[in-house]
């Protein structure tokens, strides 16, 4: 049996919201938008759905659009935003340099679209420094985004100083909430978030599936022109099994996010505690220990004191049937070294001998044991 350690990548499905799906794979296959009786039935459990995230974040219902996920979401806020900004002086965008590509290469695309855009490096432990923002905000910034919690450190960011600071100043604040929901209280109005994102599998729902919060008194421009879905703001058929997973998904975290993070934190100080007493000064945990989510560890292994086979450990962790993350964490087929870990300020052989093991409800001890096993074997210690 694999040992699966990537829960930041995805996360196994929960059968329970396999359950709440099937009926609408099979039964109900209708179109929520018919005029029928098979419709109304699903345009109803859409709108429930709209509702138990609502009431889970803390937001109104209307300000609540369902996306293919988190991918999209990002993509709806920021884009919507720039399209929509009729004002020309407001050309300015910043974010950091350490977003997933999902609002970086969303950001960076704008330029082609008139926008100048500023990017902030963060600080050794990956937190973006709010005060670094605030230099960097001009009368011309319309947006900043920066992400709620890192995928690759798990280093949680202080969003409520971010967004303070926007209001302060009259910009826009999105904020990329993927990896943190789920993992510890994430409310877009008690952090002053114009815009947030998440993704179903990341909560162990299924995959294709997100939301996008937005604040009700922002503007932007609709994402999908169509059949007037979604409040007329993003066209296209509701994927309506995703969305009843989804709204099990989140049913589930209201009942058991207190025992998950205390699980993870279990397993985290456990696997740590491991690592070190094998590996001594040669481990090192680049995911600091406050204001870091309670899932994720990255660690370095120390090229110059061990013979490592560089960006090699997650291939061959995987040859021993354990799944971690390496190089880069959503696109792990890649051997270049994490954009991340550069940032952050490691060198490129520390980085290539760098994994992210990121861990989930369904792990159980056994599983950080063989992890540590493993990496005792293929390091020679
Ligand atoms: C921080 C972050 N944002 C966005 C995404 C993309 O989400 P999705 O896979 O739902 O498109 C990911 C996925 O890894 C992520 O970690």
């Amino acid at each position: 049996m694999n040992i699966y350690l990537d829960n930041a990548a995805s996360t196994k499905i929960d059968e329970r919201v396999l359950d709440a799906m099937l009926p609408f794979m099979k039964e109900y296959y209708g179109n929520p938008s018919s005029i029928h009786k098979e419709g109304k039935y699903l345009k109803v459990l859409v709108e429930e759905a709209r509702e138990t995230i609502a009431s889970f974040l803390g937001t109104k219902p209307k300000e609540i659009f369902f996306t293919s996920g988190g991918t999209e979401a990002n993509n709806f806020a920021i884009k919507g935003l720039a399209f929509s900004n009729a004002d020309k002086n407001k050309n300015h965008l910043i974010t950091s340099t350490i977003e997933h590509p999902a609002v970086l290469d969303t950001i960076l695309y704008l330029k082609k679209f008139g926008y100048s855009i500023s990017l902030v490096a963060p600080g050794s432990r990956g937190f973006v420094s709010p005060a670094e923002i605030e230099k960097l905000i001009t009368p011309r910034t319309l947006l900043v985004s920066v992400m709620h919690a890192n995928n690759e450190l798990g280093s949680v960011n202080d969003v409520k100083a971010i967004s303070n600071i926007c209001k302060k100043n009259k910009v826009v604040f999105h904020s990329d909430t993927v990896q943190s929901v789920g993992k510890m209280k994430v409310s877009p109005k008690e952090s002053g978030m114009d815009f947030m994102t998440m993704s179903a599998h990341k909560i162990y729902g299924p995959k294709g599936v997100g939301i996008l919060f937005k604040d009700e008194n922002i503007r932007i421009d609709k994402y999908f022109h169509g059949g007037g879905q979604e409040r007329d703001m993003r066209g296209g058929t509701e994927n309506v099994p995703g969305i009843a997973g989804l709204k099990k998904a989140v049913e589930i975290l209201k009942e058991s996010m207190d025992a998950d993070i205390v699980h993870y934190n279990h397993l985290k100080e456990i696997l740590k505690t491991k690592l070190s007493s094998v590996f001594g000064e040669n481990v090192e945990f680049n995911s600091g220990v406050e204001n870091v989510l309670p899932n994720i560890l990255n660690v370095s292994f120390n090229p110059y004191k061990m013979k490592i086979p560089e960006a090699l450990l997650p291939v061959l962790l995987d040859l021993k049937g354990i799944s971690v993350s390496g190089g880069s964490a959503c696109s792990s087929g890649s051997l270049k070294p994490s954009k991340v870990l550069i940032e952050i300020g490691k060198d490129e052989k520390t980085a290539l001998s760098s994994i992210r093991i990121s861990l989930g409800r369904f792990n159980k001890e056994e599983d950080v044991d063989a992890l540590t096993k493993a990496m005792k074997e293929i390091l020679n210690v």
